[in-house]
C-alpha cells in the first residue's frame, strides 16, 4: 500500500516557515548575503562596501601576502584538488608538514587534518564513542560536536551552560552508565564569545575519571602565549585528551583538525570515516594554512593576537557606553593562580532578545554599512537573539568608530520606533 505521508510535507509546513517568508519578503533576512570582495575589515557586499564585524578571520590573516602566497604554491605544486581521501591518494607532504606543526604547536603526540572543522568533531567523537558511552556536553556546544554524539549513538547527558554543579552531577550520574565517559566543552564558546571554565572542567573529570575533549575553533590562534588557545591560556594544556581546532577562523583557510596523543590519534587516522570516506581539502586551503600558522608562531605573532583582543575591548566598550548590552563572560580560575580572571575574546555579542527586532536591528546596520552577524535559536537560546558582532586584528580605529557611529545612530532610530533595546546592567 502506498504511504499516506509525503515526505516532503515538512519542507513548507516546518515551524519557521512563516517568519522566513515574512523576512524574506521584507528583505530582512540576515543569511546568504552575498559578499563580492576578500574577506577583510571592510568588504564590497550587494553593492555596497560595508564594515566586516561579522567574520572568523580574527587575525585577518586571509589577506595576507605570504598566507596567499601559501595557497598559490600549494596550488601550483598539487593542482586545484586531490579527487581522493586521506587513506587512498589525497595525503601529500603538505599534510604531515602541516600535522607535525599543529602537534607542535598544540605540544601532543600528533594530529590529524580533516578537509573541515565539522567533519573533525564529527569524526572523532562519533568514532571514539560508541553505544556504550556516554558523553557529557555543555548546551552551548557547536552544532557539529552534537552531530557527532549523535552519530556515535552514545548517551548524551547535556549540562547548561558553563554550570559546574551540573556538570558535577551529569559526571556522577555518567559513571552509573556503565562505559567510557567523555566531557567535551568548547574552549571559546562561538556565538557568546566566552570562555568554558576549564581548570574546574579538568577537576571535576580527573575526579570523575572522564576524559576530556575542548573545541578550539575559537581560541587556537587568539588565546594564550602561543595563540594554542583557551586551554593554553588557562594552563590546562597537559590535563586536555583532545584539542580539536579549524582552519576556517584565525588560520584563514578551510579545513580542521584534532590533536592528541599517538594512540588516539592513530587510532582516528584508520577508523574514522568522516576522515577516510571523503575527499582530502583542496592544496590551496592546507598552504594557506600551514603559512597561518607559521605567522602566529612567529615572533610577530603575539602582537597579531592582542591587536584583535585590543580591538575586541575597543568594541565593547564602545558599545557599552553608547547603551547597548554586550554579554561578556564570568571571569575564569587560570591553574596555578588564586584569583580568577576576565578572559577577552574576538567576538562580542550585543543581546537584542526578540526574533524579528534582532533582524530590524540587523537591517538598520546593514544599511548604515556595518554587516554584523544575527544569531537566532537554535544557536542562541529561545529569547536570545543576538547581534553578533567580532574584529579582526586589521580593524583600525577609524573603521571601529564608524561603525560605533552607525550603532549609535541606528539606536536612536530603532528606540524611537521599537521601544528600549536591553541596556547594560540587565541581563
Ligand atoms: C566551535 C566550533 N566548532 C567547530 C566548527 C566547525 O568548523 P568548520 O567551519 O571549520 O567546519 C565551528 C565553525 O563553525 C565552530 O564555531
Amino acid at each position: 500500500m502506498p504511504t499516506s505521508i509525503d515526505l516532503f510535507a515538512k519542507v513548507s509546513g516546518h515551524e519557521r516557515a512563516e517568519m522566513l517568508r515574512a523576512a524574506r519578503e521584507a528583505d530582512l533576512l540576515p543569511f546568504f548575503r552575498t559578499v563580492e570582495s576578500p574577506a577583510m575589515p571592510v568588504v564590497e557586499m550587494e553593492g555596497a562596501p560595508r564594515i566586516m564585524l561579522a567574520s572568523n578571520n580574527y587575525l585577518g590573516l586571509t589577506g595576507d601576502e605570504r598566507v596567499m602566497r601559501g595557497a598559490e604554491d600549494a596550488l601550483h605544486r598539487y593542482g586545484t584538488g586531490l579527487t581522493g581521501s586521506r587513506l587512498m591518494n589525497g595525503t601529500t607532504p603538505l599534510h604531515l608538514q602541516l600535522e607535525a606543526e599543529l602537534a607542535d604547536w598544540m605540544g601532543t603526540d600528533d594530529a590529524l587534518v580533516f578537509t573541515t572543522g565539522h567533519q573533525a568533531n564529527v569524526g572523532t567523537l562519533g568514532t571514539l564513542l560508541d553505544a556504550k558511552d556516554t558523553v557529557i556536553v555543555d548546551s552551548a556546544d557547536h552544532a557539529s560536536i552534537l552531530d557527532g554524539v549523535q552519530l556515535s549513538k552514545a548517551k548524551m547527558r547535556p549540562f547548561r551552560h558553563s554550570r559546574l554543579d551540573k556538570l558535577e552531577r551529569a559526571l556522577q550520574r555518567a559513571a552509573l552508565d556503565g562505559g567510557g565517559v567523555l566531557v567535551v566543552v568548547d574552549g571559546v564558546f562561538s556565538m557568546e564569545g566566552d570562555v568554558a571554565p576549564l581548570v574546574d572542567v579538568v577537576e571535576l573529570c580527573e575526579r570523575h575519571g572522564a576524559r576530556l575533549m575542548v573545541d578550539e575553533a575559537h581560541g587556537a590562534g587568539v588565546l594564550g602565549a602561543r595563540g594554542a588557545g583557551a586551554c593554553e591560556l588557562l594552563g590546562v594544556e597537559e590535563r586536555v585528551d583532545l584539542r580539536m581546532g579549524t582552519f576556517s577562523k584565525s588560520l584563514a583557510a578551510c579545513g580542521g583538525f584534532i590533536a592528541g596523543s599517538a594512540e588516539v590519534i592513530d587510532y582516528l587516522r584508520f577508523s574514522s570515516r568522516a576522515f577516510l570516506f571523503t575527499a582530502s581539502g583542496v592544496p590551496a586551503a592546507l598552504g594557506a594554512a600551514l603559512a597561518a600558522l607559521r605567522i602566529i608562531r612567529s615572533e610577530e605573532g603575539p602582537a597579531l593576537l592582542a591587536k584583535a583582543l585590543e580591538n575586541a575591548s575597543y568594541l565593547r566598550e564602545g558599545l557599552t557606553s553608547l547603551g547597548f548590552l554586550t554579554l561578556a563572560g564570568e571571569p575564569v580560575r587560570v591553574a596555578g593562580q588564586d584569583a580568577p580572571r576576565s578572559v577577552i575574546t574576538p567576538i562580542v555579542p550585543v543581546v537584542v532578545g526578540d526574533d524579528w527586532k534582532a533582524g530590524l536591528l540587523w537591517r538598520a546596520l546593514y544599511d548604515r554599512g556595518v554587516f554584523t552577524n544575527c544569531a537566532l535559536h537554535p544557536a542562541v537560546p529561545p529569547g536570545g537573539a543576538l547581534l553578533r558582532t567580532s574584529v579582526m586584528a586589521t580593524h583600525d580605529r577609524a573603521t571601529l568608530d564608524r561603525a560605533l557611529d552607525a550603532f549609535a545612530h541606528v539606536k536612536r532610530e530603532f528606540e524611537a520606533e521599537h521601544g528600549p533595546l536591553p541596556a547594560p546592567g540587565e541581563h
